[in-house]
């Protein structure tokens, strides 16, 4: 696939295609124009040829896209046609939350391990996976491969643990703890901050 640079609001704007598109298969929509795939996603048709076109050549004039084809196109695009062995640090609440959370396996991300420190929770089970001991995190990465990191600890120990999973070949963390990671080039970190959402919201709601 052609590695070009794409912007990273056309990269954030595919996890959404990819939803609709599915929505259209399962709804058996083998075909869709621009125009109608825009009345259902929000985005404008121009938008959608000009996100869709940096990927390659998918519509045909007349014709629409096949929602098939272009739904596989997307996922590999966004690197769905593999598998992610995924590990969680920290199983409290927002932890456990997302241990919890099928889908994410449905997509790929295989959740392979869940630590934590609290003794209450080490040797408990979520979903047939036991919570194991952060301190054989270390041994764990030597082990196994892992791919992700979804990190759920408290942020004060945050950095430390992300500097142990780097260590250990972890090329992706989820990051949930309120902090500014510090890590090399190649690790890609994406932060989730439900705040900053709830934040968005009341600006808009006292914008008006
Ligand atoms: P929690 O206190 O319920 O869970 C934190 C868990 O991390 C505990 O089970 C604790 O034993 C464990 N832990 C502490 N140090 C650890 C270490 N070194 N290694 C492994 N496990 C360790 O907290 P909660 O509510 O689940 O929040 C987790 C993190 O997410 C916090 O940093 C919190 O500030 C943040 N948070 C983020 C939100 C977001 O929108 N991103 C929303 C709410 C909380």
């Amino acid at each position: 696939m052609d590695k070009k640079k794409i912007s990273m609001a056309v990269v954030r704007r595919l996890p959404k295609y990819q939803r609709y598109l599915k929505e259209l298969m399962v709804n058996d929509v083998d075909r869709i124009s621009s125009k109608e795939l825009s009345e259902k996603i929000g985005f404008t048709a121009s938008q959608i040829r000009q996100d869709l076109n940096c990927f390659g050549d998918f519509g045909q004039q007349g014709y629409g896209y096949n929602v098939k084809d272009l739904y596989n196109k997307i996922c590999e695009i966004l690197g769905l046609n593999r598998e992610y062995s995924t590990i969680i640090i920290g199983a409290g609440n927002i932890g456990q939350a997302v241990a919890n959370y099928m889908n994410f396996d449905k997509l790929g991300f295989k959740l392979t391990g869940i630590f934590d420190i609290n003794p209450k929770l080490i040797g408990l089970k979520i979903r047939d996976i036991e919570i194991m001991d952060t301190d054989y995190l270390d041994k764990f990465l030597k082990e196994s491969k892992v791919d992700i990191a979804i990190l759920c600890v408290p942020k004060n120990s945050a950095q430390r643990i992300t500097n142990v999973l780097i260590d250990g070949g972890v090329q992706g963390l989820w990051n949930f703890a309120p902090v500014d990671l510090v890590v090399p080039e190649n690790i890609i970190v994406e932060n989730v901050h439900l705040s900053e959402s709830l934040l968005t919201i009341s600006y808009l709601m006292n914008r008006r």
